[in-house]
């Protein structure tokens, strides 16, 4: 079928202009002003709205094992979440188990989505070890179009890994030209200063961020980065959440070094305080790395414009307040680090971003779809509003008023990181490959419509 957007403005990452967007099947066929109705089965009026590339999410856990419970949105829930904010996309993690196969986590996660998910997704794999076999399986997942790695510096005992393994990781990398994602904050020394932390009785969630300090992040994002300019591969640096770690990003690139990296709302917008809130409830903001000092948030504003950092994604990782939080009651090393955010990303990106004019509405579509399609090899399947590229499309109400709460989102967990948040700009329609999913608040996907993304490796923007 045909479908014609008309009457809109089309917003790319390098301009803005009226235009008419023609969808053949799955796929944009024509971006031009005048384009004439009888073209198409299907009319959209989008008078008012801009016409955006659908959202691009490089960073989510769905159904995810993780401190000693699952996160709270499976493929299903968590896919359909995004698609009522306006992602078409997103990128999930699989997770290599010790001493097991790449292929056999990729085969769990392919069976996690099978049925369930309703926008396109790829997936990541999570290394844990590389003894035996593993530099061949990462060749295998690059095949597979799993284009990127995820490596732990933090964690110790359940996913870090040392030095040596990294920087393998690394090498293979720079030969088979996949992307290395670096949870980048110093483990052991984390471990030692939460010991002594417990041992001094100090229980409360506050002290899962006192005992995270942003030097601890900055060392490992300066150390990922030297590691990744000797083996001659590119690093992404995943949520990165301080002036410090920013810094030594910018330093790197200053230099020309291809280091890349992406932050996320909870960093852009909240503060260490909210872990300080009565009883129990800063659980609710227990995520690693930990929310900051207030002086952090207008640096990584600063670093969104100046492009050190190239990406917005959520590290989406839902753990409900009332039944998992609370498994740290005791214990803030036990509490399930994560937060939820998927569905709200683009609202609150454009609203703090582009609303209060710190980006431009297009450096918004740049951060939060194009590039992380090109550094993760989608583009211009994705990301783009140009003829072939697919038709995952955002029809966006910059007028919308919306009120983020967990009495009226779609994500599955209790309770809102952006509880009573006040956004204007939101997703009206949403396409995704040529496909009505989302249409004023009425979902209208079909579950496991989602198609697994075989990215392509040097997708990125590196070259
Ligand atoms: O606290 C977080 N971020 N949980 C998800 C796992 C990770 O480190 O990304
Ligand atoms: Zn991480
Ligand atoms: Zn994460």
């Amino acid at each position: 079928m045909n479908t014609l957007i008309r009457n809109g403005t089309v917003v790319t990452a390098r301009d803005t202009g009226k235009a008419d967007v023609l969808i053949e099947g799955e796929r944009i066929k024509e971006v031009r002003a005048g384009i004439p109705q009888q073209s198409a089965e299907k009319v959209i009026d989008a008078s008012g709205m801009y016409v955006m590339p659908g959202g691009i999410d490089c960073h989510t856990h769905l159904d995810m094992p993780f401190g000693g419970t699952t996160s709270s949105d499976d493929f299903e829930t968590g896919t359909r979440a995004a698609a009522f904010g306006g992602t078409t996309s997103l990128v999930d993690f699989a997770i290599q188990g010790r001493g097991t196969r790449m292929r056999t986590a990729l085969d769990t996660w392919w069976k996690k989505a099978e049925g369930k998910a309703v926008i396109d997704y790829g997936l990541h794999m999570i290394v844990t070890d590389l003894a035996g076999a593993g530099l061949e399986d990462m060749d295998d997942m690059v095949r597979e179009g799993v284009a990127s790695f995820k490596l732990f510096m933090a964690y110790p005992n359940v996913l870090m890994v040392d030095d040596a393994t990294i920087f393998r990781a690394l090498s293979q990398t720079a030969k088979n030209g996949a992307l290395i994602c670096m949870h980048a904050e110093n483990g052991s020394v984390i471990d030692i200063i939460v010991q002594r932390a417990l041992a001094e009785g100090k229980t409360a969630p506050v002290y899962h961020a006192l005992t995270r300090p942003p030097r601890a992040e900055a060392e490992a994002v300066h150390r990922a980065i030297a590691m990744a300019e000797i083996a001659g591969a590119p690093v992404y640096i995943v949520h990165l959440s301080s002036e410090d770690a920013l810094n030594e990003v910018r330093e790197a690139r200053y230099r020309g070094v291809p280091a890349f990296a992406e932050t996320c709302p909870q960093y852009l917008l909240l503060s260490i305080e909210e872990l300080e809130r009565p009883g129990f409830e800063g659980a609710k903001y227990v995520f690693t790395p930990p929310l900051r000092p207030k002086q952090h948030l207008p640096k990584l504003w600063d670093g969104l414009k100046d492009d050190n950092l190239q990406v917005v994604s959520t590290d989406h990782c839902p753990f409900c307040f009332e039944d998992q939080k609370v498994l740290g009651k005791d214990d803030f090393t036990k509490i399930p680090n994560g937060g939820p955010g998927i569905e709200n990303r683009l609202q609150l990106i454009y609203h703090h971003g582009v609303n209060q004019g710190k980006i431009s509405i297009n450096r918004f579509v740049e951060l939060v779809s194009t590039t992380p399609a090109r550094i993760f090899g989608m583009y211009p399947k994705k990301g783009e509003i140009a003829p072939g590229s697919d038709a995952d499309l955002v029809i966006w109400d910059p007028a919308a008023s919306h009120t983020i709460s967990a009495k009226t989102h779609h994500m599955r967990v209790d309770y809102s990181l952006f509880e009573g948040f006040e956004v204007k700009g939101n997703a009206r329609t949403v396409i995704s490959r040529g496909e009505v999913i989302v249409d004023r608040g009425q979902f209208l996907g079909k579950l496991g419509r989602g198609q697994y993304l075989r990215r392509a490796a040097r997708g990125g923007a590196w070259k």
